[in-house]
């Protein structure tokens, strides 16, 4: 018999969410606008379970609070309790690991991540406030199965990236392939679902890796690669913000369009992404492309 696997979009919104707190582009003041049609979406998290009990929340968003107020699937059946029983980050950005901060209250659960992440949060003091009695990190070496969740194998795969933000230094290369940004091959019963949220391209490896893969999160920060300075929102391409663009001759519509990947997904959508506006034609492309554009409490099972 096989099981079904089920994602549960927490955050489709990239860092800042949308609308972010301090940006008045189009689609920001659209989201604070009831009446536009454009919700406001959280950052960057996705939560995947096989039997809708046990949850494995993939990055801890700083707006975790709200994600879990949220979602009914993850909220105390009992006094003390959570259906959270593990935490597993994909790289060291704000976005991915501040939610952890809001998960201090003794309870516990594993926090899974490749060494460099943890490094990361072991240099950062502020993180010591998760009681170890407690919560229990696991490095994880790159490609080693682990259990996340009952009956589910997560594996973390290296894609192209680079430092978190706050950590970068000099000249930074933005397509390392190591243990700084990492995807997320899940599996259960046969079914394979893949959580990418940040990769700064396609790689002939990573191609090979998702062709025929069942259900396929993927990096959606940016439509165009200069779409932040376009929108005069910032001066950073996708590219050197370690983020593959939707669109152009190397972009993830181009990338993924013969890999025969079941259903395909964008998530951590930047704000300033046209994709958010039903009816434009970024939007119309995407869909034309058989991409869904993820959005917050969006439930796909595998
Ligand atoms: C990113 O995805 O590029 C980062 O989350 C940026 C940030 O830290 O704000
Ligand atoms: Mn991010
Ligand atoms: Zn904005």
């Amino acid at each position: 018999m096989s099981a079904s696997l089920h994602a549960l979009i927490l955050g489709a919104a990239a860092g800042g969410g949308l609308p972010q707190w301090n940006c008045g582009c189009d689609n920001c003041r659209a989201a604070r606008d009831a009446g536009s049609g454009l919700s406001p979406q959280t950052q960057s998290s996705l939560a995947v379970s096989v039997d809708r009990r046990a949850w494995a929340v993939l990055n801890a968003s700083p707006d975790i609070r709200q994600q879990v107020h949220g979602n009914p699937q993850l909220q105390p059946r009992s006094l003390r309790d959570t259906p959270i029983v593990s935490v597993l980050l994909t790289n060291g950005d704000i976005d991915h690991v501040a939610g952890l901060l809001s998960l201090r209250e003794k309870q516990a659960f594993t926090v899974f991540a490749t060494r460099a992440i943890m490094e990361t949060l072991a240099a950062n003091p502020i993180f010591n406030a998760l009681d170890p009695e407690m919560v229990g990190f696991a490095a994880i070496e790159l490609e080693q199965p682990v259990e996340i969740a009952p009956g589910l194998m997560g594996r973390l795969l290296a894609v192209p990236g680079k430092v978190p933000l706050y950590m970068e230094q000099g000249e930074v290369q933005t397509d390392i392939e190591g243990e700084q940004t990492v995807g997320v091959e899940i599996t259960a019963g046969g079914k394979t679902v893949f959580y990418i949220p940040g990769c700064a391209r396609m790689t002939a490896a990573l191609a090979a890796r998702l062709r025929g893969a069942d259900l396929l999160f993927f990096d959606g920060t940016v439509f165009s690669d200069d779409e932040m300075i376009t929108t005069g929102t910032g001066s950073k391409t996708g590219r050197r913000m370690g983020h593959m663009a939707m669109s152009g001759e190397e972009g993830s519509l181009n990338a993924f369009r013969d890999l025969g990947v079941r259903r395909k997904v964008f998530v951590h959508i930047n704000n300033t992404n046209p994709v958010w506006r039903s009816g434009s034609p970024e939007r119309g492309a995407v869909e034309e492309a058989g991409w869904t554009v993820g959005a917050d409490g969006m439930e796909i099972s595998a």
